[in-house]
């Protein structure tokens, strides 16, 4: 798999190496999110590439449910399209700084994944600052990134300092994850 730097997102004729069967495998998409998705919820996969997660994401949120696909990458997003499409996935191009889709889609969202994406964006705060702002009050940001990445601390002072709380998330083969939360309406400041 291509490693990719902050600011340059991965080529797009490098998709198709993410969706391979063996990724499935080992880094399992439905089991993996499982755990945090509910019929009916709004789910992102922000930085969808090729679309690795997005039947995973279509099967937990139901017939009911909406998955909104971003990438900054138009090509990634057709490729996305090719790889699973449905009536409720909505696919979004996403520009760094320009906030993450119209004002009716800010604090929507129930569940967000960001899955090797962050090392590879050029403002990780302005990133985190979009990503927040289109999860709902109480909402949750799965961050998964390489294990070997040595500016994790940073993208989760990023949040921090966003007000998100950080946990641990699941284990992720080669890879650190972190589950970040939105406060909640009436939490105590
Ligand atoms: C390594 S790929 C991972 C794709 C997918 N999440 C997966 O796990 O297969 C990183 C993706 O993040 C996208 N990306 C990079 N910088 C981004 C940014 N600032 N905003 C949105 N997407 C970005 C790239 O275009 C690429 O599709």
């Amino acid at each position: 798999m291509a490693f990719a730097h902050a600011g340059t997102p991965m080529a797009v004729e490098h998709a198709k190496g993410l969706n391979r069967r063996w990724r499935h495998w080992l880094q399992n998409p439905f089991d993996l999110f499982a755990p945090y998705i509910k019929p009916g919820m709004k789910v992102m996969d922000f930085g969808c590439g090729g679309g690795f997660a997005l039947q995973a994401l279509h099967r937990l949120t139901g017939e009911f449910g909406e998955v909104w696909a971003v990438d900054c990458q138009q090509g990634m997003l057709n490729i996305a399209q090719q790889t699973y499409n449905a009536a409720n996935i909505e696919f979004s191009l996403y520009e760094e700084g320009k906030g993450i889709g119209c004002e009716v889609y800010q604090e929507s969202v129930d569940f967000a994944v960001a899955f090797y994406v962050i090392h590879e964006v050029g403002d990780v705060t302005q990133v985190m600052k979009d990503i927040t702002a289109a999860l709902r009050p109480g909402g949750q940001l799965l961050l998964i990134e390489f294990w070997f990445d040595r500016r994790i601390p940073e993208y989760l002072e990023a949040a921090t300092q966003l007000g998100m709380q950080v946990q641990d998330g699941p284990k992720v083969f080669l890879s650190k994850s972190f589950l970040l939360c939105k406060a909640a309406e009436g939490d105590a400041e």
